[in-house]
């Protein structure tokens, strides 16, 4: 029902205000559990800034669009394009980073796969795009398929009848322009990698298969096993069967007239914790379809100011991180490339990392996830976004949307964010709120939080009064005292007024350090002011909120792209707040944090 709603007003969306999302049919879950081919490779690319390939010189689509990939004979016939003679480009990856010519490239690319299919009537097929930013239309064999707007969730479509028997051109038109209605907006401290950025598979699933399902713990129960298991036809009677052989499940159910189908069982469960990240071995199958996933089972809640994981007070030792490759600072396309930054969490003690600004892609989760990292996961609603426009918010639900069908199987996402450094306003809160209360009811499970900001109550009494507050299970606040607030001796002379009775987080604090650059603690871009800040930082926290503090992911943990980081010699185009380089080098803050979460984590064991 809800899908249909999301569509609904995408398409309202789409009518009012010019082709955006369209032609998505609903998502498939768990696509690398399912018989898929990947189209990933070498694609033919090139640059189209002026939108010739898809407009006319009326600014209209034009029929004629470069997604035919006409074949002419120049003499009676000519085009101005040619995917052939293009170079090519790895996929997933995005262009700025494989072609000097398009580093800071901010338009539309036109990009060329041939593969084979067979067509196989006892099945549907889908292409399926893990991400591609920013917006996206998709042809295949001349055909236009549809269009999909957000540059970090997934979306399919069906194209069962569109694929031919033997070779098909899948042609894409990706533009990420920065534009003030689009999500993220207009600015944004990282770096708009363009391009299709995630893999692409083809899969193929019988013509009733299973398109998603829910399992976990039923709600304030540890002993229950809770399923929900959805078809994509929404018909009753059809059978529907739930195995989890180490708990000695096995059980066969019904749809109803949604297609869904309901499970629960009482079962003794090793919970999920970061200590020890239990995965049980899960099947589902239905007809001819069945799908195998591995899933862990825990509770998450709240209690006054205490954030509880399986009953059990917990401090989310943290680490912000964006999806940008280490060493070679591109976006991350391979889950090794997750790794390495999630071996660095590991290293600096954390049990919770923030994947920051928006979702990362699903190998980073499940990895974290068999790591024993809790995660807080994001859609890219962040600074000045356009708060009165009904396609805006329509965008933005459809990518919360998008997040959570993705990994609602994901035990260690325990938070849904929902926003990031917003400013205050009644529309703002209008849009946000409904945000909230709309993964409220998709998501019970989890907690909604989002990053705010400081609104004090003077220069040194710092408080966190905003009227979001009310939406939130978990208070969550950005705070630079140190950087963008005041040197780092100001960071002594501060105290808080937080009057929650609710969990309250520092999602964000740091200060810019050039690794190697060296001097006083009060000398600012060296390591040694940047450890003071720290050291500092977590006095404060210790000594003047510990009783509120529930959890604390530091801003950064490695120097990142952006292009408003523009001092020469200094930032060079990276924000350097990271912990560790771009080049991986370990900055003096780096073992400050290691040694406070070493102690942290004593004291809850
Ligand atoms: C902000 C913002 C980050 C940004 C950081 C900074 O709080 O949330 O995206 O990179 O501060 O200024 O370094």
């Amino acid at each position: 029902m809800k899908k249909t709603i999301i569509a609904a007003a995408l398409l309202l969306s789409a009518v009012c205000y010019g082709q955006k999302t369209e032609g998505l049919d609903p998502l498939i879950q768990n696509v690398y559990g399912r018989e898929y081919t990947l189209l990933n490779g070498y694609w033919n690319y090139f640059a189209d800034p002026l939108e010739t390939g898809y407009y006319n010189y009326r600014r209209k689509p034009d029929p004629n669009g470069f997604f035919l990939d006409k074949k002419v004979d120049n003499v009676t016939t000519w085009k101005e394009y040619d995917f052939d003679l293009s170079p090519v480009m790895g996929i997933p990856g995005d262009w700025n980073t494989q072609d000097e010519k398009l580093f800071h490239y901010e338009g539309m690319v036109w990009f060329r796969q041939k593969f084979h299919a067979t067509k196989d009537d006892s099945a549907k097929q889908y292409l399926y795009f893990a991400a591609s930013n920013y917006l996206t239309r998709v042809f295949l064999n001349g055909k236009y398929v549809g269009t999909h707007e957000g540059g970090y969730t997934p979306f399919n479509f069906d194209v069962t009848d569109k694929l031919a028997d033997g070779e098909n051109t899948l042609i894409l038109a990706v533009d990420n322009k920065r534009l003030p209605e689009r999500i993220p907006t207009i600015i944004c401290d990282w770096f708009n990698y363009g391009g299709i950025t995630r893999d692409v598979l083809l899969v193929k699933v019988p013509q009733d298969f299973i398109r998603t399902y829910k399992v976990g713990l039923k709600q304030g129960t540890d002993d229950i096993v809770s399923a929900e298991v959805r078809l994509n036809s929404k018909e009753a009677g059809k059978e529907v069967r739930l195995s989890i052989p180490e708990l000695k499940i096995e059980l066969t159910g019904t749809t109803d007239s949604e297609g869904v189908a309901k499970f629960e069982k009482k079962a003794k469960i090793s919970l999920w914790c970061p200590e020890s990240p239990k995965l049980y071995a899960v099947s589902i199958s239905a007809g001819s379809d069945s799908i195998d996933d591995e899933i862990g089972f825990r509770t998450v809640e709240t209690r006054g100011t205490e954030i509880l994981l399986n009953g059990k007070p917990i401090f989310l030792r943290g680490i912000s991180i964006h999806e940008e490759a280490a060493f070679r600072s591109g976006r991350i396309a391979k889950v090794e490339e997750d790794r390495i930054l999630l071996n660095w969490a590991k290293e600096l003690g954390c049990n919770y990392v923030r994947l920051a600004h928006y979702p990362h892609n699903e190998q980073m989760v499940r990895e974290a996830e068999k790591m024993g990292l809790l995660v807080w996961s994001e859609i890219p609603v962040y600074w000045t976004i356009l708060w009165d426009r009904e396609d805006v918010y329509a965008n933005a639900l459809n990518q919360l949307d998008e997040m959570i069908e993705r990994d609602i199987n994901r035990c260690n996402i325990v938070i849904w964010s929902i926003a990031n450094e917003t400013p205050h306003g009644d529309a703002r809160d209008r849009f946000l709120s409904s945000l909230a209360k709309y993964a409220r009811e998709k998501d019970p499970s989890r907690l909604i939080s989002m990053a705010m900001e400081r609104n004090d109550k003077s220069a040194e009494i710092l408080s966190v009064r905003d009227n979001m507050s009310e939406y939130v299970d978990i208070i969550s606040v950005n705070q630079y005292v140190g950087w963008y607030d005041g040197t780092n001796e100001k960071i002594d002379r501060v105290s808080w007024e937080i009057d929650y009775d609710k969990p309250v987080m520092i999602s964000e604090f740091g200060g810019d350090a050039l690794f190697g650059k060296h001097g006083t603690e009060t000398d600012i871009w060296t390591e040694e002011y940047q450890a003071d800040l720290y050291r500092k930082t977590i006095r404060m926290i210790e000594e003047r909120m510990s009783p509120h503090i529930s959890g604390m992911s530091p801003w950064v943990l490695k120097d990142f792209r952006s292009a408003r980081r523009l001092l020469p010699q200094t930032q060079d185009g990276f924000n350097r707040k990271g912990l560790v380089s771009d080049r991986g080098e370990r900055k003096q803050a780096f073992y400050i944090l290691q040694d406070f979460y070493k102690k942290k984590s004593h004291e809850t064991e």
